[in-house]
């Protein structure tokens, strides 16, 4: 199969700038659970590269801060949705949640959140599970697209309405291992 032809791009976040901002959300982070147990909860696939940086980012404030200690432990959920202009988007389970997750600190990990569907269907999930808390962790929000209301804890940074990839964001799943997000031209 051939590959798509690359569409031309522009840095939107660099790598320097997404990398400190994760420093700073992995001290919040590792602040705000001191001495407990955190399950980050990666949405496959556009999160594992945020996932993995945040993850070390929560132990680098632990080093920084030799009193605190967070133990993280990894889950994933992976998920897909449907978008079609007539009806409402549906967002399937593809994979994952687990019964560890009963009465367990849980932060779901996304890349983005957009018209908060994705969102919207995971927290319906994880109810059933009987986590102890559940919070929000986005590395975008891209707010000007909601269509359904979604409380997030912890955000990036927010965007406009661009179409946006790299850093785990894709485009007919290329340009996800992109160090930086960029805006797409598809004129
Ligand atoms: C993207 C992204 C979020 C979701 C947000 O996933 O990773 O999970 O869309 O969109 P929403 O707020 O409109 O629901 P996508 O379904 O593209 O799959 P991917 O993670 O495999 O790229």
């Amino acid at each position: 199969m051939s590959a798509t032809k690359p569409l031309p791009e522009s840095v939107l976040i660099s790598e320097s700038c997404l990398q400190n901002r994760i420093r700073e959300l992995g001290t919040q982070i590792s602040t705000d659970y001191e001495n407990r147990e955190l399950i980050l909860l990666g949405v496959l696939r556009g999160s594992v590269l945020f996932f993995a940086d945040l993850s070390r980012a929560i132990f680098g404030a632990q080093l920084t801060d030799a009193g605190r200690e967070v133990q993280i432990r990894f889950e994933f959920v992976q998920l897909t949705s449907y978008h079609n202009s007539r009806k409402p988007s549906r967002v399937q389970l593809i994979h994952g949640g687990s019964d560890y997750l009963e009465q367990r600190h849980v932060l779901i990990v996304e890349d983005i959140v957009d018209t908060g569907h994705t969102l919207k269907f995971l927290s319906e999930y994880l109810r059933t599970l009987n986590p102890k808390t559940v919070k929000v962790c986005t590395l975008l929000d891209k707010p000007s697209q909601r269509q359904v209301p979604v409380a997030i804890d912890y955000i990036g940074f927010e965007i406009p309405d661009a179409f946006v990839v790299g850093y785990g964001l894709d485009y007919a799943q290329q340009y996800r291992n992109l160090p930086y997000i960029a805006v797409l031209d598809e004129t």
